[in-house]
């Protein structure tokens, strides 16, 4: 009765065990080799581990130790030195050591099959128990040599889980935009610092962004290795790191990957670039910023549209294909459903079908208050035109007639011809939407800016209007996408 009562008194902090964190003084009668303070390690006891290391948000790197196995002393300040060097990557995976001479973490010990010591094990994040443990064959390894089987085991993890927020260290591909580079980078961020190495460059720029994510509200960093199309625009054939500031594509750092770059890009995310002024001289065969040109905004607006626009001419030719191919696909009578999805589409269009271009002053007129109205002559002859089919449709099902698919396709294309409606031509090009292939690429994109333009112009148009009813535009998109998008795998994956 009196031995239980500590453990009744005490039950949640020491009978149901606990998370613990960074400090923790662990349980146990031997002595340890590591120091709750010194060292940037997780000191796990019987308790703990479990609760610590299984269904984690990050991964766990674990010495099982025994404290008084020479070898083990010996390893010790390596195992330090690797856990100081690492200590900034505490999101994405902890070190933490077990001392398996004490008997209070037998049981611990003996359910990971710790027979010597020391044994590395790697706990990926959200391992469920002992079988999810990865065991290291280097028994005997160097801090370096332990940091580089830490950041192969973590870019295998990535590649496979992609979780959300771990720092992005998988390579650039296909980015070949400026635009395209900064996606899924927090705007706070001002610098967009790029990696190019392979080999022995590899892994020093995982680690260089491991190390710098606690700045990544700052200073965002990706990697690249030189077949990205990026490294091609570049002409980039050597390790190099190159840095590139928000809204404005010249390039303000290109070094060389070195000991000094990690202090440089650490310095731009803490105090910002104007230390950089005198040192930005190129050290590569990297083309110079001149070949950058195209992607000065501030330099060329006009080749930057695609940061600003939606194209009127691809919005046209995705509403001409939305309404005359892929309305009437499905054949037979509009009913019930569809037809009340075509007329609120169509309703849609007519009321909110954008016909100024509201980003105007952004590139073009910078100076003044007042927002230039420029009128967009074909989507207003759009609007006219789609209001002439809703009235169409209207009269064909007015007294609960019915509406074919055949003669909507006849008489969209009559009502085309009539009105002169030349940019709703299939032969303009797509613009902003040219895919890099001649598949539908332009198309759905064509349609996902306009209606993404669509919801931009209801809100302009009732910013003052108290009784809007924002969810009625979504759903007449919605309705469009259920009943009539031909590309099924996108529809089911939109609803
Ligand atoms: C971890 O989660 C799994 C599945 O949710 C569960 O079965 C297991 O008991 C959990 N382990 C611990 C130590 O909480
Ligand atoms: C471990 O490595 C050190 C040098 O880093 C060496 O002196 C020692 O003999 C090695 N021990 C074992 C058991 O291999
Ligand atoms: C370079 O990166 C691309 C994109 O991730 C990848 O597909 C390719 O295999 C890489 N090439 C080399 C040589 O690593
Ligand atoms: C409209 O819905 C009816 C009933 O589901 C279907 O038979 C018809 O093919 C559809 N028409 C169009 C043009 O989608
Ligand atoms: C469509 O409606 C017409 C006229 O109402 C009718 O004759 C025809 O059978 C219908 N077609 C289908 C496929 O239901
Ligand atoms: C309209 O077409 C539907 C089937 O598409 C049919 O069931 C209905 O009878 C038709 N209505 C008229 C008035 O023809
Ligand atoms: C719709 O019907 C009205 C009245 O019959 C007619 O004046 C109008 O031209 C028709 N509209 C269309 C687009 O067919
Ligand atoms: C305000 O919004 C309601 C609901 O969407 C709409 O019916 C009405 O026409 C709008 N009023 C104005 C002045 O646009």
């Amino acid at each position: 009765m009196l031995e239980l009562l500590p453990c009744i008194l005490f039950i949640t902090v020491i009978c149901s065990g606990k998370r613990v964190d960074y400090g923790y003084v662990p349980n146990g009668d031997n002595p340890t080799l590591y120091d709750a303070v010194e060292d940037p390690i997780l000191q796990l006891d019987q308790d703990t581990f479990a609760d610590t290391v299984y269904n984690a948000s990050t991964a766990f790197g674990i010495e099982f130790y025994a404290d008084w196995c020479g070898h083990c002393r010996k390893f010790a300040p390596k195992f330090k030195e690797f856990a100081h060097n690492v200590k900034e990557w505490k999101p994405v995976v902890k070190i933490a050591v077990l001392n398996c001479a004490d008997p209070y973490n037998e049981q611990a010990c003996a359910e990971n099959g710790v027979v010597s010591y020391p044994t590395l094990k790697y706990f990926p994040r959200g391992s469920a128990g002992v079988h999810d443990g990865i065991e290291y064959k280097e028994l005997n390894s160097s801090a370096v040599v332990l940091i580089d089987l830490l950041v192969e085991r973590i870019e295998a993890e990535y590649a496979e889980q992609r979780y959300s927020n771990w720092p992005n260290i998988g390579l650039l591909g296909d980015e070949s935009t400026y635009d395209d580079l900064w996606k899924g980078i927090p705007y706070s961020a001002h610098y967009l610092a790029i990696v190019f190495g392979e080999n022995e460059e590899h892994h020093e720029s995982v680690k260089l962004i491991l190390d710098l994510s606690r700045y990544h509200n700052k200073l965002a960093i990706r990697r690249s290795n030189f077949t990205s199309k990026l490294a091609k625009i570049m002409k980039v054939t050597q390790s190099a790191v190159i840095v590139f500031k928000r809204d404005d594509s010249v390039l303000i750092l290109n070094s060389r990957i070195g000991p000094d770059v990690h202090h440089k890009l650490e310095n731009l995310a803490t105090t910002g670039d104007s230390f950089l002024a005198l040192s930005t001289t190129s050290t590569t065969t990297m083309a110079t910023t001149t070949t950058m040109a195209p992607w000065s905004c501030k330099r060329n607006p006009d080749k930057c549209e695609t940061l600003y626009f939606v194209s009127e001419t691809d919005m046209l030719k995705a509403m001409r294909y939305a309404l005359y191919n892929d309305v009437p696909r499905a054949g037979g009578n509009f009913t019930g459903h569809n037809l009340t999805a075509l007329k609120d589409f169509l309703d849609l269009l007519v009321n909110h079908f954008p016909t100024e271009q509201f980003a105007y002053k952004r590139l073009h007129d910078k100076g003044s208050k007042s927002i230039k109205k420029h009128e967009l002559t074909f989507s207003s002859k759009a609007r006219d035109f789609f209001a002439e089919m809703r009235e169409f449709v209207d009269n064909e099902t007015a007294n609960n007639a019915n509406l074919t698919a055949a003669k909507w396709q006849k008489i969209f294309f009559k009502t085309e011809k009539r009105m002169r409606f030349s940019s709703f031509s299939t032969k303009a090009k797509w613009q902003h939407c040219r895919g890099s292939s001649k598949n539908f690429r332009g198309y759905t994109c064509g349609l996902w800016s306009t209606f993404h333009a669509l919801t931009v112009q209801a809100y302009l148009d009732n910013i003052k209007n108290a009784t809007f009813q924002p969810l009625h535009i979504l759903h007449s998109i919605q309705g469009w996408v259920d009943n009539f998008f031909g590309c099924r795998h996108c529809r089911d994956h939109f609803m």
